[in-house]
């Protein structure tokens, strides 16, 4: 299956989100073997959910609390997310991790909650600069893949995302992504998860999106920029369909 996200992150209002929607509903062609979803911000979740529609195209969020309730000021929790009907959440975006202090052992509590719920967890793992130039890169994305131990077997999709091609037209090389993907799909299968998708995301666009999508292990990309305009959202659906 490949699975093509357009993470929103802290972007757009109720009328960019509308006219998005409508472009979806109109333009979007579903396929077999292909999923498309939308990560809005929590406010609109329910927005977007009635603008969609039946089209087809799933909704993600983008983070969510791991206690199913209580008293947790300004958290949402995985039970909240699916009684709006979300389909699943993002975990673990880097910049969840490296601005708002994500934590790996947070990390295994919200899969679980999620799986619990009934959502998709979008597992986001990525090194940085630093890590990759260090020589620690598979350090690092192994200890962030570890979270898998902990929480057994379960519906899971990753998105591999390099924090310094996150946001910067910085896209990797394919090069760089077979690689990765090869190591990332070597560590799920060690991790009980063998077959789970694997998302690229980081500059993602529909200049390159082709390319990137025919890389052994690759299932789709999760992507931001490019994906806050509807246009280009939907043709990566496509190139994922092609
Ligand atoms: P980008 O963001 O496509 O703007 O690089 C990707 C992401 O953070 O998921």
């Amino acid at each position: 299956m490949r699975i093509v996200i357009a993470n929103w992150k802290m972007n757009l209002l109720s009328k960019d989100i509308e006219a998005f929607c409508a472009a979806c509903v109109s333009g979007y062609k579903p396929k077999a073997g292909v999923e498309a979803g939308i990560a809005a911000p929590y406010i609109y979740l329910k927005d977007v959910k009635a603008k969609l529609g039946p089209c087809g195209v799933k909704l993600y969020a983008q983070n969510a609390h791991f206690e199913a309730k209580g008293a947790f000021t300004g958290e949402i929790s995985m039970a909240q997310l699916k009684d709006i009907g979300c389909d699943g959440v993002l975990l673990g975006h880097s910049e969840r991790r490296h601005i708002f202090g994500e934590t790996n052992a947070n990390l295994v509590k919200k899969v679980k909650a999620a799986r619990e719920h009934g959502l998709m967890p979008v597992l986001c793992i990525g090194e940085t600069l630093e890590e990759r130039d260090g020589g620690k890169m598979f350090d690092v994305l192994r200890e962030q893949l570890a979270v898998l131990k902990e929480t057994g077997a379960g519906p899971l999709v990753v998105a591999y995302e390099p924090v310094w091609a996150i946001g910067t037209g910085r896209v990797a090389t394919v090069e760089q992504i077979r690689e990765v993907h090869a190591f990332v799909a070597e560590e799920l299968a060690r991790n009980g998860a063998a077959g789970t998708p694997i998302q690229y995301g980081g500059s993602v666009t529909p200049d390159n999106f082709a390319e990137i999508i025919q890389v052994p292990h690759v299932a789709g990309g999760l992507v931001g920029g490019a994906a806050l305009v509807p246009e280009k959202f939907l043709k990566l659906i496509e190139q994922a369909q092609a």
